[in-house]
């Protein structure tokens, strides 16, 4: 029989996404959001139901009916990182958690699969080191961020629970996340390196995102701490040479700080100038899965074609 799955934050960027297509696989897929009026129409096909996670328990009776729970729910975190927008990043990724789990714990959660998202932000800027799930991490607010968000998703082991915690590179997909704010930039020819170029981008094609996730849903062994990023990270001014050829555009001069401060604010324009994250996805390779788009060049051009 087909599998239940849950996905809280299902109307995110990855969320809708994932849903489709875990929808297409034959999966019965329930979907969550704090406002599903707004978003009725386009998953007309899913059962949605309303749950604001800052405020209320995870309804048990989605646990119960669930053998996989996906847990894709945070702020976005590319806006102007305010300190009223800090606690909203974090709030909005760990009560999330915590009141999953606590919904775990209140039904009979034994051999159910708890996927939860995290990000390789875990680690920490470290500039060409080449990292993976045993790399140290570290200690900057996101680092901070992710590794209290990722000690509540572990939480639910105490429930039976098989926990698999995926940090997540830079995903890249036509309608949303870094591409859609990049995309207007490049087309108009405006699109360049960032400062020297060199940092390291560890990015995924959304739809290997989604091949990971049914993979670990599909395979009993899946658990612990994985590195979801394909495996050949690219410096940033490698990718914007080719995001700039798969679309045809020039990209001469490196973008503006003004223009990546207006897009960014100050807080992550300094992250993006100065991060540098290189991550190999060793736990996935070893575990046999395979990336359709391991090269950027073919994720972008897949992403871009007419
Ligand atoms: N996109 C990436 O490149 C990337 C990379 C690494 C990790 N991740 C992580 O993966 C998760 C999903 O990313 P995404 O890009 O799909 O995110 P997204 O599109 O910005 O939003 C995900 C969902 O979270 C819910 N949400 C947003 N703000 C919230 C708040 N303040 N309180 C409660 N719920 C809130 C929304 O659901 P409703 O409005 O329907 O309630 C939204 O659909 C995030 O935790 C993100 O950090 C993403």
């Amino acid at each position: 029989m087909q599998k239940t799955i849950s996905i809280a934050g299902g109307t995110g960027f990855i969320g809708r996404h994932l849903s489709k297509e875990l929808l297409k696989d034959g999966y019965k897929v329930l979907i969550s959001s704090r406002n599903p009026d707004r978003v009725r129409d386009e998953f007309k096909n899913f059962e949605i139901f309303k749950w604001n996670p800052l405020t209320e328990d995870f309804p048990a009776e989605i646990i119960e009916r669930s053998d996989v729970v996906l847990n894709f729910i945070g702020e976005n975190i590319s806006k102007r990182w305010t300190e009223d927008v800090k606690r909203k990043l974090r709030e909005s990724r760990i009560i999330s958690t915590r009141k999953i789990v606590n919904s775990f714990s209140r039904v009979d959660s034994k051999g159910k699969l708890f996927i939860s998202a995290s990000a390789i932000g875990i680690y920490g800027s470290k500039r060409d080191e080449l990292l993976d799930e045993n790399s140290s991490l570290g200690d900057d607010f996101l680092a901070q961020l992710c590794k209290d968000w990722e000690a509540e998703a572990g939480k639910a082991e105490q429930y039976g629970v098989r926990v698999a915690i995926l940090r997540i590179g830079i995903v890249l997909g036509k309608n949303g996340g870094f591409l859609a704010r990049l995309y207007p930039l490049f087309k108009l020819g405006l699109g360049g390196k960032i400062g020297d170029g060199r940092a390291w981008m560890s990015w995924i094609h959304i739809d290997d995102l989604a091949r990971v996730v049914k993979f670990g849903v599909e395979n009993e062994n899946f658990s612990g701490v994985y590195n979801v990023v394909s495996p050949n990270p690219v410096t940033n001014e490698e990718f914007t040479k080719i995001f700039a050829k798969v679309l045809k555009r020039p990209a001469i001069l490196p973008v503006p700080v003004f223009a990546l401060k207006i897009l960014f604010g100050k807080e992550l324009t300094e992250i993006a100038l100065t991060s540098s994250i290189r991550v190999k996805p060793a736990r996935l390779l070893e575990a046999g899965f395979e990336f359709k788009y391991p090269e950027i060049e073919l994720a972008l051009r897949d992403l871009f074609k007419k």
